[in-house]
C-alpha cells in the first residue's frame, strides 16, 4: 500500500477505435496522456477506468512524462506521507511543464476530493482538480483546460459504479486482475479519510461483475480479486435503476445478491479462474462467506481481515465497533471452516491516540495468537476532518509511536518466517505470475493462500497452474521445485 508505481500499460485496440475528439489541432496526431497512481487497489483500478474514458477520447498511453499532453496523477490521502509524496511529484512535473507550458496537469483521488479547489490555490501547477466519483467528465473538464480555464469536480455520487466501463488494464502481467465491486464506505473509523473522499457505499451490478471476470477469463487471464474497503457489506438489489441492465446476459438471475452469493456467482465463471477479495471487515465478515470459500476450491484460501489494534478500549477508540473478543472469535471461525493453512493478513496502527504501552501490547499478542502470514504496518497518522481529529489528542511522541511500529514489525517477521517453515516439504498448486524478481531463471507465482512461490523456470509460462513442492523459505517468500 501507499507504494510508489507508476503504470502505464497497453491499450487495448478496441479503446483505440472509437471517437478521437482530443487531438492535437496543429498535427492532428493522438493526444498522450501518461498517468500515475498511487494507495490502494481501489486506486489503481480506477487509473484503468480513466484510461478507458480517455482512451474512448482519442488518448493514448506514454510511460514518458515528458512526452505527455495530459500527466494525471491519482492521489491517495491515507497519511500524511502519502500527500507529502504526491506535493513531490508535483513538484518533479513542474519543471517539465516550465519545458513545455501546454502540458495538462490533473490531480484525481482522494486528495482530489480532500482539497477540492484548494489544491488550485496550493498548487499552481495544477489545472484541473477531479474526485473519484467525476471521472466520467473528464473530456468536458479537459475541454475547459483547454480553453484556458481551471477545471475542478469533486461532486461525490451515491449510484456512480463505473460498472459499464470495460477498464484498460495499465501493468498487466495478463494473468491476475483487479475488479472493483463497490465503491465508498459508510464505517466512520475514527482515524480514516476514506469516507470523506470516497462517499457513501454503493455496490456494483453482480451481472456486469461476472461478465468482467467471463471477459478477463477468455483473454486468458486466471485470477481476479474483487475489490471493496468492506466486501462483507456488499448488497445489491434488482430495484436499483440500471439503464444499461437490459444490455447484460444474466445467469442465475435474482433479485437480491449479497457478498457470499456475489462471489459464488464469481467462483461459477470458470473452475480455473482463481477468486480472492479485499477488505474484508470483521464486523461483517459471516460463517456464510466462509463456507462458501470452502464449497469452492478456486476461491483462495486467504483473508486480508484488519485488526487495526489488539485492545478493545482502542478499538473502541478507533469506532471499528468490534472488540477483541469478537475479533478473535472470526479467527476461530477461520481456522474452524477453513483450516490452519488459511492465509490471515492484517493493518495494524501503531500509537493511536492515548495508546497506553500495555494496549500496545495487547496488539502484539493478538498477533500471537492470530499467526498472520503477513501485515501491513502503520505508524497513526492524524487527518484532518477525521473523528480522531476532532476528538481525540494525537498524544503519543513520534519517537514512541516509531518505536512501537518497529515492535510490531518485528514481531510480524518472527511469525511470517515460522508460519513460511510450517510450509516445507508441503505440494501447493501455483499460478505462475511471470519470471521471480530476483533471477530470471525462476518464475513466481502465489500459492491459494496468497504466499509468493519462487522456483526453477524449466519450460513453464505463465498463466500455467504448477504443483510445487516447497524445500526452502524466507520470511517473505517460499522456495520449492515442481513436483512432477
Ligand atoms: N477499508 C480497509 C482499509 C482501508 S485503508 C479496512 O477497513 O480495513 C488501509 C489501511 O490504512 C487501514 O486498514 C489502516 O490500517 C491504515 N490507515 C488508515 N488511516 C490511517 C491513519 N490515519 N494513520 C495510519 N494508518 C491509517
Ligand atoms: Fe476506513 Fe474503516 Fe472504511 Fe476501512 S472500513 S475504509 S478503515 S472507514
Ligand atoms: Fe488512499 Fe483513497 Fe485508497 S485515501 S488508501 S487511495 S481509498
Amino acid at each position: 500500500m501507499e507504494k510508489v508505481i507508476s503504470d502505464i500499460g497497453v491499450i487495448s485496440e478496441k479503446g483505440i477505435e472509437s471517437v478521437s475528439a482530443h487531438r492535437d489541432s496543429n498535427t492532428d496526431r493522438k493526444r498522450k496522456l501518461y498517468i500515475e497512481s498511487y494507495g490502494c487497489q481501489m486506486n489503481f483500478s480506477d487509473s484503468e477506468i480513466v484510461t478507458s474514458i480517455l482512451a474512448k477520447e482519442g488518448y493514448e498511453t506514454t510511460s514518458e512524462a515528458s512526452e505527455a499532453d495530459l500527466i494525471l496523477i491519482n492521489t491517495c490521502s491515507i497519511r500524511a506521507k502519502a500527500e507529502q509524496t504526491v506535493r513531490n511529484r508535483l513538484n518533479h512535473f513542474n519543471g517539465l511543464k516550465k519545458n513545455n507550458p501546454d502540458i495538462t496537469v490533473g490531480v484525481l483521488g482522494c486528495m482530489a476530493e480532500r482539497l477540492k479547489s484548494k489544491l488550485l490555490e496550493e498548487e499552481k501547477i495544477v489545472d484541473m482538480v477531479v474526485g473519484p466519483d467525476a471521472y466520467r467528465n473528464l473530456p468536458e473538464l479537459v475541454s475547459q483546460v483547454d480553453e484556458g480555464q481551471r477545471a475542478v469536480n469533486t461532486f461525490l455520487s451515491r449510484e456512480e459504479t463505473y460498472a459499464d466501463i470495460s477498464p484498460v488494464r495499465l501493468n498487466s502481467n495478463g494473468v491476475t486482475a483487479f475488479i472493483s465491486i463497490m465503491r465508498g464506505c459508510d464505517n466512520m473509523c475514527s482515524f480514516c479519510v476514506v469516507p470523506f473522499t470516497r462517499g457513501r457505499e454503493r455496490s456494483r451490478d453482480p451481472y456486469s461483475i461476472v461478465n468482467e471476470a467471463k471477459e478477463l477469463f477468455s483473454k486468458g487471464f486466471r485470477e481476479v480479486t474483487l475489490l471493496g474497503q468492506n466486501v462483507d457489506s456488499y448488497k445489491w438489489s434488482a430495484n436499483e435503476t440500471l439503464p444499461w441492465k437490459a444490455q447484460i446476459e444474466k445467469i442465475n438471475e435474482q433479485d437480491f445478491v449479497n457478498f457470499s452469493q456475489l462471489l459464488e456467482m464469481v467462483a461459477l465463471v470458470n473452475p480455473k479462474l482463481r477468486v480472492r477479495f479485499s477488505t474484508s471487515h470483521p464486523k461483517d465478515i459471516t460463517d456464510d462467506v466462509l463456507n462458501t470459500m470452502k464449497r469452492h476450491t478456486n476461491i483462495c484460501n486467504y483473508i486480508h481481515l484488519p485488526a487495526q489494534s489488539g485492545n478493545s478500549r482502542v478499538l473502541k477508540l478507533m469506532n471499528r465497533t468490534y472488540s477483541r473478543a469478537w475479533y478473535i472469535n472470526r479467527i476461530d471461525a477461520i481456522r474452524r471452516i477453513l483450516g490452519e493453512d488459511c492465509g490471515i493478513s492484517s493493518d495494524m496502527i501503531a500509537g493511536f491516540c492515548s495508546e497506553t504501552e500495555e494496549e500496545h501490547r495487547d496488539t502484539i499478542s493478538l498477533m500471537d495468537y492470530v499467526q498472520y502470514d503477513f501485515s501491513y504496518m502503520f505508524i497513526y497518522s492524524e487527518r484532518p476532518g477525521t473523528l480522531a481529529e476532532k476528538k481525540l489528542e494525537d498524544d503519543i511522541p513520534e519517537k514512541i509511536k516509531k518505536r512501537r511500529l518497529s515492535e510490531i514489525i518485528e514481531k510480524q517477521q518472527e511469525i511470517s518466517l515460522a508460519r513460511n517453515k510450517k510450509d516445507l516439504n508441503k505440494v501447493y498448486e501455483v499460478l505462475i505470475e511471470g519470471t521471480s524478481k530476483r533471477s530470471d531463471d525462476f518464475l513466481q507465482g502465489r500459492n491459494s493462500a496468497n504466499k509468493v512461490v519462487v522456483f526453477p523456470k524449466a519450460a513453464y509460462k505463465k498463466g500455467q497452474y504448477v504443483n510445487v513442492r516447497i524445500n526452502d523459505c524466507t520470511s517473505a517468500t517460499l522456495i520449492g521445485e515442481v513436483d512432477v
